[in-house]
This record gives C-alpha cells, structure tokens and sequence, in this order.
C-alpha cells in the first residue's frame, strides 16, 4: 500500500492496515481534498451512474445523485450505543454488548469490499487547529461519501499534518456492502438490502458503519461523530455538543448577539439558521454560522464560545424555496449535490414546494417519468442537497474563527399545533433544562407512527445522543452550575393552529420578531412579564411594523395558555421521566411539581396569561 509523504501518524497508519486485512479491498487511496482529485470522483461518479451531471449553465458544477428506493434515510432502529454497561447507554437507545457486536461486525466486515477501492478519508470537524475542533479518519467504500464528506468537512491531506504524529482521531468504518465478484457489473447506489448497522463504541471512540450509503448513515462526521460520539466525549470533558443551529443577530447600532437554537429534524432548522428579516426591520442582519450541530466549550472568560463542526449544508430540499429560504436557494446555485430531487428536461433540478407551478413533466427521484397529475412525489421527502457553507450570503464573518463565537442564549422548539405559546423565556437554568427535557414535537408524514401524536425528543437529542439521557439532563444542569452567567433559555413554537387548523403565526422572516425579543432579553433589555411557564413578551413588547394587520387578539391566542391543557402536558411528561428514572436529576421532578402547583395556585398570573387581551390592557 501506498502512503501519503506527509502521514507521519504510526497508529492511524497500522489502523488502515488492518482494515485493509479485514475488508479486503482491491485498492486503497488516501484521499488528498483537492479539487482535481474532487473532479476524478466526480467523473468515475457519472461514468457509475450514481452521478447525472446537471445543466453547467444552470447548475454550474453540480450533480444529481438517486438512491435505492429502499436506503433514502437514516435507520434509527439500527443505531446502536455499545457501552460495557447496558445502563449507561440509557433507555431511548438500541445497545449490544461491545465483544458481541465486534463479534457480529468482524463477520460483517470480512471481504465486503472485494472488488471495489477503500477511500481513506482524513478529516476535521470544525476548522483545522481549533482546540474545539476534532479529527476522524473514515474508510469507506463509497465515492458517493468521498464527494459529500469533501463539502461537509474539511478533508485531506491538511489534516494529516494537524494529526502529526500521534494526534486524536475517531475511527470511522463504513461499507455499503456489496462486495463484487470477479467482472460483476455494479449497481449506480449499492447498498445491502437485508443488513444495516450503525454501531458506536463510545469508550473506544470508534464508528462501524454497514450496508447503507446514504446521509447520516455514512456520512459519519456528521450524526455519529458530530453528536453520538462528541457528546460522550463532551460528557466527559465538560463540555456540550448539540444538535443546534448557531446564529448572529445584528442590530442597527451594531452589536453582535449569538443564539444557539435546538429543533427535532423537520422542524426548519435550515430555515432559521439563514432567516432574513423582513423589510421593517431595517439595520438589523442574521448572519448564519451553523444549521445543525454546534459544539460549545467554556472560555477563560467564563462565557460559552460555539463553533459549528461541519463545512456544509446536508438540508432537505422539500419546501426549501426563494419563499421560504432565498439564503438557502442562492447556497445551492452552484457546486452542489442533489440526492432523490427531480430531474427537470432541462437539466436542472425541482422539488414539492421549490416553486408555485410544477414543471409540466420531469423524472422522479426514482427515475421515472413524472408529471404533476401523476399522483406521485417527484422528490422524495427526505431529498437532500449537499453545499459548502461558504456559499451561503449570509454567512458570520467569523464561522471559521477557532474560537468559536459567544452565545448569549439557547431556544428549544417543537412541532406543536396545540398547548405551546409562541415563545417563553425559563425563570433560570434549571426550569430551561427542564424546558428542554420535556420538549416534544408532532410526528410528521415522514417519521414513523401516526400523524400528529407528540414524541417527546429532549434537547431535540434523542436520537443522537451517545449516552443515558438521565446522565446528559444531570450534565447540562453541573455545565450551568460551573459558569458565572449561562445563557438565558427560551420555547418557541411556530407550528400552532387555531380551532379551524391554520397556522396562527407566519413563521419564516417573521419569527425576526420573536428572535429580537429573545436577543433583547437575552441582553438584559426587554420586557417579558411572569406566567407559570417562565417570563412572557406582552403585545406591545414585539416591534410589529409591517405586520400591523397580525391583530393583538392573534398574539394573544398564539401565546395564550390553556389551564387543562398544560396541566395534562406537564402530567404527561412522567411517561419520559419514568422512563428515565433510575438517572433522572432529582431538581427536575421537583420542577414538575413547582409548575403543577404554580398552574393551580397563582390565578392572578393564570388569569393574566390565559386571558390575554385584560391582561394587555392591565400591563399595557
Ligand atoms: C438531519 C436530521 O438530517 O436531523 O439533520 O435528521
Ligand atoms: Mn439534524
């Protein structure tokens, strides 16, 4: 085998050595990051078929990758948490003994790569040198991760010099699969049909990755890196890593606020991440540093510095549109890859929602011909796009600096049509945590189980969370003990309905609105006034110009609480704390039991909250 000049690093060396000895691969290629290199894949991709080149002139660099119809998302129920102790992976993931489950992939592993290259893959989550920032290595068989881990990354030969001699690095193991026999032809997307395994070993720091080739389950710098492995790490060392948005929001007279924002997926993360505010509010700019994961670390100076670990955007394009996204439509105009979209007769590609009228005709995610009366998605929901960071108009200025930027605070949001006002801020640290814990979104068409039934996803973690759940509250709870001032928490809730099942907030560029009145309280600035939740804005606490005909009897439905209603919300939590039990903090039943009894006992907060027009009047 042949080495890069500049690997210097013995371990990472004998490691790509004996997975060579176990997949049997006809060839090994350290992959350097270039652009020439990136150009080959691109190409071997097309001559694949994996890869259509899409229109230059429209698409400029760009490609469109179609899955097997049976490996288009990520496989929570064959994730798994292998720690030597059942306990300490917890009880909302799938564990297997380690010895068993080395048994189980040893077998797995042996020869899948006949017939095919392994790619060594180096890479950094976060930028190169940052002592937030952390290395993988992954070897894979797949072209397709090559190409996509070179935007969502920074990849390369760089990286083997930060590593140096002896440096940390994650193991990241993945195959699709498929060996090939002498002369068998490929498939354009391989991947094994019958066994699929997403394996973690938190104490060894290591990744096994089998039989699928898309998104999460193999891109492993990003859900099982990124998350399930950083945040044992991160549990260890002190630190938080999250399955956050990072964002900037600057006011006219020019100050900077960060603000760190958790949603379980399908809840507009990307959306947020690159919000553009309406004309109003002029002066003020969102600036977007990270739509996804953000790691968090302490500074000398007692604040919290974030810095987003990918390079790329892995989003969904369903939806995505120059309505509800232009930062995001204008990211992807170029240099990007598109998996599962339509493919337009000119070359380009469409999805459900990208424009008003769909294209007359088109090829389906499944290659199929398409027409909008043809009763079919033309995108399959989960469709993604893959795009360097650096193309979004409104990237931070500082989305690269090492250090990270200052987060002032955190927001906590689900997909609730009911029950949850629009936004509230936590009384402290611990009511937040509790916030967080208890947070819950409405299932959508594209997860599992029936259609609006609330699943609780506590710090929008729950399926990327390396440990036990218990032990992760009790870790946000020691992390806010040990800094001089955490970040303010705060609930939002785009997503409610009136009794007709229309969305009573507009969402989008509107949610500046609330975003501003977080930033303000954030910094010690706004109003809010007392509920039994934490501390609410009042009508006249949001600046409203340009959405003058959103009446103050909307606002006050959409932040409105109903006694019966969160008295069966908060009833309903001890499901998830039960659960949990045997490593629930103790501070967060007795903050079920404060909230229950400040819902019963303080009528004249209730009657303010509840009521909301008397209680503008009574404040306003
Ligand atoms: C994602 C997810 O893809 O959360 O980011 O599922
Ligand atoms: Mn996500």
């Amino acid at each position: 085998m042949e080495f890069p000049a500049n690997l210097k690093h013995e371990r990472l060396r004998a490691w790509v050595e004996a997975m060579t000895k176990l997949c049997k691969p006809d060839q090994v290629y350290w992959c350097d990051g270039s652009e020439a290199e990136n150009q080959r894949m691109c190409d071997l991709l097309v001559q694949a078929g994996t890869f259509i080149k899409l229109n230059e002139a429209k698409r400029p660099n760009s490609y469109l990758a179609r899955s097997d119809p049976s490996d288009v998302a990520r496989v929570e129920d064959r994730t798994f948490i292998c720690t030597t102790n059942k306990q300490d992976a917890g009880p909302t993931n799938n564990w297997m003994d380690p010895k068993e489950m080395h048994a189980i992939l040893d077998r797995l592993f042996d020869g899948c790569m006949r017939g095919r290259t392994m790619y060594v893959i180096p890479f950094s989550m976060g930028p190169l040198g940052s002592n937030i920032s952390y290395i993988g290595v992954q070897v894979t068989d797949s072209p397709y991760v090559v190409v996509n881990m070179r935007i969502m990354t920074r990849m390369g030969s760089r990286v083997l010099d930060v590593l140096g001699e002896d440096g940390e690095f994650v193991p990241c193991i993945h195959s699709v699969g498929v060996p090939l026999a002498p002369g068998q032809q490929d498939v354009p997307w391989p991947c094994n049909k019958e066994q699929k395994w997403i394996v973690h070993f938190p104490e060894e720091r290591a990744i096994w990755s089998f039989g699928s080739g898309y998104g999460g389950n193999a891109l492993l710098g990003k859900k099982c890196l990124a998350l399930r492995i950083a945040s044992a790490i991160a549990r260890d060392e002190g630190w938080l890593a999250e399955h956050m948005l990072i964002l900037g929001v600057e006011s006219p007279r020019g100050d900077k606020t960060y603000v760190a924002a958790a949603f379980p997926s399908a809840c507009g993360k990307t959306n947020f991440a690159m919000l553009i505010p309406p004309p109003a509010f002029e002066g003020w700019k969102v600036t977007t540093v990270g739509d996804d994961i953000a790691w968090i670390k302490p500074g000398p100076d007692g604040e919290l510095y974030a810095i987003n670990p990918e390079a790329g955007y892995f989003g969904v394009a369903p939806g995505t549109s120059y309505k509800s996204n232009p930062n995001a439509m204008e990211t992807i105009r170029a240099n990007t890859i598109f998996t599962n979209v339509a493919l337009t007769p000119d070359g380009d590609v469409w999805w459900e929602g990208m424009t008003d009228t769909p294209p007359a005709e088109a090829i389906d995610w499944q290659g199929q011909h398409w027409t909008p009366d043809s009763g079919r998605k033309a995108a399959h929901p989960n469709a993604r796009f893959t795009a360097p960071a650096s193309q979004c108009p409104s990237i931070d200025p500082d989305w690269e600096n090492p250090r990270g930027v200052p987060i002032k605070a955190f927001i906590f949001g689900g997909r609730r049509s009911t029950t949850v006002p629009l936004v509230y801020q936590a009384f402290n640290w611990v009511y937040g945590v509790y916030l967080a814990a208890t947070m819950g979104s409405e299932t959508t068409a594209a997860a599992a189980g029936s259609l609006g039934v609330v699943r609780r996803d506590p710090f929008a973690m729950l399926p990327f969370l390396g440990y036990h759940m218990g032990d992760y509250f009790n870790h946000w709870l020691q992390f806010g003990r040990s800094i001089p001032n955490p970040p303010r928490i705060f609930s939002v809730n785009w997503f409610r309905k009136d009794s007709n099942g229309h969305f009573i907030w507009p969402g989008f560029g509107e949610n500046m609105r609330v975003l501003k009145w977080i930033v303000e309280r954030a910094n010690g600035h706004a109003v809010g006034v007392e509920s039994p939740l934490g501390w609410m804005p009042r009508y006249e606490d949001l600046e409203w110009r340009g959405l003058e005909d959103f009446t103050p009897e909307q606002f006050y439905e959409v932040m409105s609480l109903d006694r019966d209603a969160w008295n069966a919300e908060i009833l309903s939590h001890e499901e998830l704390f039960l659960k949990l039990y045997d490593r629930l903090p103790k501070e967060l039943n007795m903050i079920r039991q404060l909230m229950l009894s400040s819902l019963w006992r303080s009528p004249e907060h209730w009657e303010i909250a509840h009521d909301g027009i008397s209680y503008a009047e009574r404040h306003g």
